[in-house]
């Protein structure tokens, strides 16, 4: 599980040198689409796509709605890496793995991660269709040693121990914020405390309860990893999740989740998202 050969630093260096050698513009931002919500990549200017099942060390996609390929490109004049299609611990792939992909980018040059997902909501004022911006985490994988941290730490890539304090980066929080007033969607935006479970069950009605005991306000089966994973290594991180159902806390009245609504109702929103990370990028200074 935390086997350090093939995460180590001159492995993803190969996977960054074999990109590199390919690429036309090195990218400074990478952009982590969420189940349904890759169409952004299709936005980008002058694309140069990838299979993952091409790039030597990367894993590949099996999740319906991700679609497993890199696309290079522009986006407002930034040069933008795209993930379309994550890997997810309930694949069965180890975190070094899930996270391979956030390490390449930042041998790249990738100083800014995006991240969407879909999310289910925890709080009572949510509303299925919404937006959350995260304020923070909590990484239950993480907290029970599924962290992709564990294993002899390379200081090349990050410290030992990282704080995680600031993780979700606060200017990119407030700049999107701004920009969601500016859209139009302020009533639809919530900020908020993701929690990354690890799958592929949707929570009991006993576990969502307890979930927001512990101060989540959204369950999804991602982004806690990368966001570790980006933070160890410098990168400023900006996270969004599309809530696409509620989570039942009662035994009565509730409708139960399944993938496709999830998928459903990420396509019926995903331009808000694709346009409120586009109006983000915008904003973004690379230096
Ligand atoms: Cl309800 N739970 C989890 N774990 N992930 C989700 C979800 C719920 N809805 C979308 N993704």
């Amino acid at each position: 599980m935390y086997s350090k050969k093939e995460s180590r630093y001159e492995n993803c260096e190969e996977t960054a040198r074999w990109l590199r050698d390919r690429v036309r513009t090195p990218p400074c931002i990478a952009i982590i689409c969420g189940s349904g919500l890759g169409l952004l990549a299709d936005t980008l200017c002058d694309p140069q796509v990838f299979s993952y099942s091409q790039i030597p060390n990367f894993p590949t996609s099996t999740v319906p709605g991700h679609a497993g390929e890199l696309v290079f490109g522009t986006l407002q004049g930034k040069s933008c890496v795209c993930m379309k299609g994550r890997f997810h611990v309930y694949e069965g792939y180890p975190l070094w793995k899930v996270t391979l992909p956030v390490r390449v980018f930042k041998l790249m040059g990738v100083q800014v991660l995006l991240v969407t997902n879909a999310a289910g909501s925890l709080c009572e004022t949510y509303r299925t269709g919404d937006l959350m911006i995260i304020r923070d985490h909590i990484n239950m994988p993480g907290l029970a040693s599924l962290n992709p941290l564990i294993g002899p730490n390379d200081d090349r890539f990050g410290p030992r121990f990282p704080s995680l304090w600031d993780t979700y980066d606060p200017n990119l929080r407030s700049t999107a914020l701004e920009i969601t007033h500016r859209l139009g969607h302020a009533k639809l935006t919530h900020e908020g405390v993701y929690c990354m479970v690890g799958g592929p069950n949707f929570e009991s009605v006993a576990e969502a309860k307890f979930l927001r005991l512990l101060g989540a306000d959204a369950v999804g089966m991602s982004t806690a990893p990368e966001a570790v994973v980006a933070k160890h290594c410098g990168m400023r991180v900006f996270g969004l999740s599309l809530i696409t159902n509620r989570v039942a806390q009662g035994y009565e009245g509730q409708e139960a989740v399944d993938h496709n609504s999830v998928l459903e109702v990420s396509k019926w929103r995903s331009q808000i998202l694709q346009d409120l990370v586009t109006e983000l990028v915008a904003t973004i200074c690379c230096q």
